[in-house]
C-alpha cells in the first residue's frame, strides 16, 4: 500500500491518497495495475487498462452502461471499487468475441437492429449474456423485467428484447 499526497475527500476535507496494487484477470489475461483505493472498476478498465468498450453513462449506478461480469455475475462497474476486484475474474464487452467471431448476442443485436447510437449497447449486451446464463430470459416480460436496470435513451427496447429472446430460444452460446 502506498500513501502519497492528499486529495479533497467527498466531505470536503483533505485525505491521503492511498494507492494499492490490484491484480485482475480481465478477459482471460492477468492484468496488474496500481490504483487509488477510491478508483472504480469502471475507471480502472477505461483509464488504466484502455478497455473503453465499457461505457460511463451516469457514473451513479442508474443507467447500466457500465455493466461488466465479475466472477461471472453482472455488476455495475461504476459502483464497484477496483480494489475490491483484486484477484477476481472480469469479463468486458471486449472479451465476448472469440477468434474474431462475434458472440451470438452481438450478432443478434446487429441482426435485430437493437441499437441506434450504440452508447448503451455494451452494457445491454453484457446484461443480456448474464440474463441467459441466469436462466431469466424465459419470456419477453422476464427480459424486460431483468433488463430494467439498463437504460437506452434511443428507445431500442423492442429490438433489444427480440435479440435476447432470439438467443435464448435458439439455444445459442451465452
Ligand atoms: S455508468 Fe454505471 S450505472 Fe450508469
Ligand atoms: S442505443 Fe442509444 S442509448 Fe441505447
Amino acid at each position: 500500500m502506498v500513501v502519497n499526497g492528499s486529495a479533497a475527500a467527498a466531505d470536503g476535507t483533505a485525505g491521503p491518497v492511498v494507492r494499492v496494487p490490484v491484480s485482475l484477470r480481465v478477459n482471460g489475461t492477468e492484468r496488474r495495475i496500481e490504483v487509488d483505493t477510491r478508483t472504480s472498476l469502471l475507471d480502472a478498465l477505461r483509464d488504466a487498462l484502455a478497455l473503453t468498450g465499457t461505457k460511463k453513462g451516469c457514473d451513479q449506478g442508474q443507467c447500466g452502461a457500465c455493466t461488466v461480469h465479475l466472477d461471472g455475475k453482472r455488476v455495475l462497474s461504476c459502483l464497484t471499487l477496483a480494489a475490491s476486484a483484486d484477484g477476481r475474474e472480469v469479463r468486458t464487452i471486449e472479451g465476448l468475441a472469440r477468434d474474431g467471431v462475434p458472440h451470438p448476442m452481438q450478432e443478434a443485436f446487429a441482426r435485430h437492429d437493437a441499437l441506434q447510437c450504440g452508447y448503451c449497447t455494451p452494457g445491454q449486451i453484457m446484461s443480456a449474456v448474464a440474463l441467459i446464463e441466469e436462466g431469466r430470459a424465459g419470456s419477453d416480460d422476464d427480459v424486460r423485467e431483468f433488463m430494467s436496470g439498463n437504460l437506452c435513451r434511443c428507445g431500442a427496447y423492442p429490438h433489444i428484447v427480440a435479440a435476447i429472446r432470439d438467443v435464448a430460444t435458439g439455444g445459442r452460446r451465452a
